[in-house]
Formats: C-alpha cells, structure tokens, sequence
C-alpha cells in the first residue's frame, strides 16, 4: 500500500474502551489490543506498546476518562475527584521522561474542575481527552507544514527513533515533513537510525513510511557519520520528549551524539515538537528525569541473549542535547531559533 500519507489511528477511543496499535508487535504483525482498565492503560505505556510522547500524552488522557466512565457512585463527588487524583498519579508514573503524559492529565483535571457533579466530571473528562486527540491531528500537520518548508526536492534526511504517525495523533512530528512534502510532490531521501535497544526506528520508522511510499533507507547506529559523509545528508531532524525552558532537549538516547555529528559535519540539527513537549517548569535539560529501563533490552535481541550473561548493564533510554547544537525548534506556531528561553517564553 503506498498511500502517499499516514493513515493509521494508533489510539482510538471507543466509549467503552481504547483501541491501541500495539506498537510492540510491528512491524510483523499489525494488531490492535483493547484496553478496558486503567491498569491495561499503565501497562501499555509502560511496556512501549504505545510510545511516542504525544501518543503516551494522548492515550493516558483516555485512560484517565475510561476510570472515570467507570466510577460508580454519583453522589460521591468528593470521593470521585480524590481518586481522580490518584489516579492521574498512577498514570503519571508509568513512565517518566515524556512531558505529554503530565500535560495531558493537566489538562484533563483543570477542565475537570468545572464540574459540580460526578456526571458532569465524567463528560468533560471524555471531552477533554477526545479534544487533546483530536487537537494533536491537526499540530502535527501544521509543524509538517513549517517543517517542509526546509527541504528541497531530492534532500537526504536523517532521522533518529520514531517521531512519526503512530507516535501521535497522526502525521508525527519529525516525520511530518516527509508525508506533507509528499503530498506536494515533493520528494526527500530519509535515513533512518535504526535506534538501538529497542529498534524504533527498524521496526517502526521505516515501516511506517515505507507503506507512505516514502523512500526510507535504514542504517545502524554506529553508521551515522560515515553515511552523513558519504550519502550527502543535507540535515538531522527527530522529535523530543521534553523541552527545557532553556531549549535543552530530551529525547531518544543517541540523539545527542546525532547533534554533535551535525555541528561537526556543519548540517542543521533540527528538533520536531509540539508546544505540549516544552516544559517551561524546568530551567534547564539538567533537571528532566531520564527513564532507565531493564537490562535485557540491552543483553537480548528479540528474545535472544546476545551478550555475555551477568554482564553489568546501563540502559538510560533518552539523553539531552544541550540547547547549543540545536539549529532551530518546529513547533505547530512556527520555527524558533537563537535565544530559545526568550523564544519559548514568548510561544507558551
Ligand atoms: O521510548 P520512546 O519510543 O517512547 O521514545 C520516543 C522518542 O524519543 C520520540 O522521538 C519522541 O517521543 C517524539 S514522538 C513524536
């Protein structure tokens, strides 16, 4: 299928439940899972079968109204928003990094406290998390739109982990310029890391604009310098996770040393995000909690040991690239560059 566009939904709700690409299974299988509980909703984003920081932002904010959908007494409406908060807590720490997850359940509770009753609470909770979607369609195409507009007809591209359709509510963010350059007519080269531990960019990158019909070329990690020199990559963009105040950004670990390489090959170094990734509340990128994950994402392949058993093990899975090497932030408002405290100040 080359359908010259992203199309598939990877969260949807449906009243009763989310259906959820379970991101896990690609690129063999395309399989959707329901979740029915909120504990089905932490195991998810826990377990990376969503991920992407727009999408963990989108797909908690349902699973947030899915427990409220379900709470039962409603004359307890005291009782119903003590647990709410709990709740959003529980979410919360599913996993730490991605500044979505909490924006998401912000958003979800300030509108939450214009209810006066527990049925009210539950519809503008739902409303609120279909509006947070519904809302990330339409910021993904608009950073595509600004993003496209830095690269020309036959540009190679490189991309790191997976900032794309699925990572969202569609189009992505660092992806989106290859689907809407497309769309003109447009056509780019992208190189895609294929994002050691767990392969983001291998199974999900170049599954997803393969079948856009985009032409998409995967190389290792390792391979990154050696292909910018030899394969005449004009530019790096990928997605972040969180934005410091400052401009320092957290994303997929290897993406810092991808912004040293472009100051070193003097290409720009593009970052792809949404105003909802900037968190204003942190100075710095020093401050943004970095997610560790288990060991055996490092020691195994696909269920394959491949490492030396009882090997010591460190497995951070983003890193921060100081705001320096940064050439320019897309966001849905437009491209920022130089002073970016002034800059993200303005936009927030
Ligand atoms: O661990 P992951 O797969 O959730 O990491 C995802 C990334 O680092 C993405 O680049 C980022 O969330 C942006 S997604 C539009």
């Amino acid at each position: 299928m080359t359908t010259g566009t992203t199309t598939i939904r990877s969260v949807q709700w449906k009243g009763d439940h989310i259906l959820l690409l379970d991101q896990q299974k690609l690129p063999h299988k395309t399989e959707f899972i329901k979740l029915t509980t909120i504990e089905d909703v932490w195991e998810s984003i826990h377990s990376l079968k969503v991920r992407g920081a727009p999408a963990i932002g989108i797909t908690a904010a349902f699973g947030l109204a899915l427990w409220a959908k379900s709470f039962k007494g409603k004359e307890n409406f005291l009782g119903f928003y003590y647990e709410l908060e709990e709740k959003r807590s529980y979410l919360e720490s599913s996993r730490p990094t991605a500044v979505n997850l909490a924006w998401a359940l912000a958003r979800l509770l300030k509108r939450f406290s214009g209810a006066a009753t527990v049925e009210e609470g539950q519809s503008l909770l739902i409303e609120e998390a279909r509006a947070i979607a519904t809302e990330d369609e339409r910021v993904c195409r608009s950073i595509g739109e600004h993003a496209a507009g830095l690269f020309s007809h036959g540009d190679a591209v490189l991309t790191h982990c997976n900032a794309g359709g699925i990572a969202t509510a569609r189009y992505g963010t660092a992806l989106a310029p290859f689907y809407i350059s497309k769309e003109k007519g447009v056509e780019l080269k992208v190189y895609a890391t294929e994002t050691r531990p767990v392969l983001q960019g291998a199974r999900l990158t170049v599954w997803e604009l393969m079948q856009a019909g985009i032409d998409v070329t995967l190389i290792t990690d390792n391979m990154a310098a050696h292909t910018i020199a030899e394969k005449n990559i004009s530019a790096i963009i990928v997605g972040a996770d969180r934005i410091a105040a400052n401009g320092d950004t957290a994303n997929k670990i290897g993406t810092r040393g991808l912004a040293i390489l472009a100051r070193a090959f003097n290409i720009p170094f593009y970052v792809a995000s949404p105003l909802s990734t900037i968190d204003l509340a942190i100075e710095t990128g020093n401050e943004i909690p970095i997610e560790e994950r288990n060991s055996e994402e490092v020691t195994h392949l696909n269920g394959v040991e491949v490492a030396a058993k009882g090997v010591k093990v460190y497995n951070p899975a983003f890193d921060v690239t100081p705001n320096e090497y940064i050439t320019a932030i897309i966001t849905e408002k437009g491209i920022l560059s130089g002073n970016y405290k002034e800059a993200l100040a303005e936009l927030k």
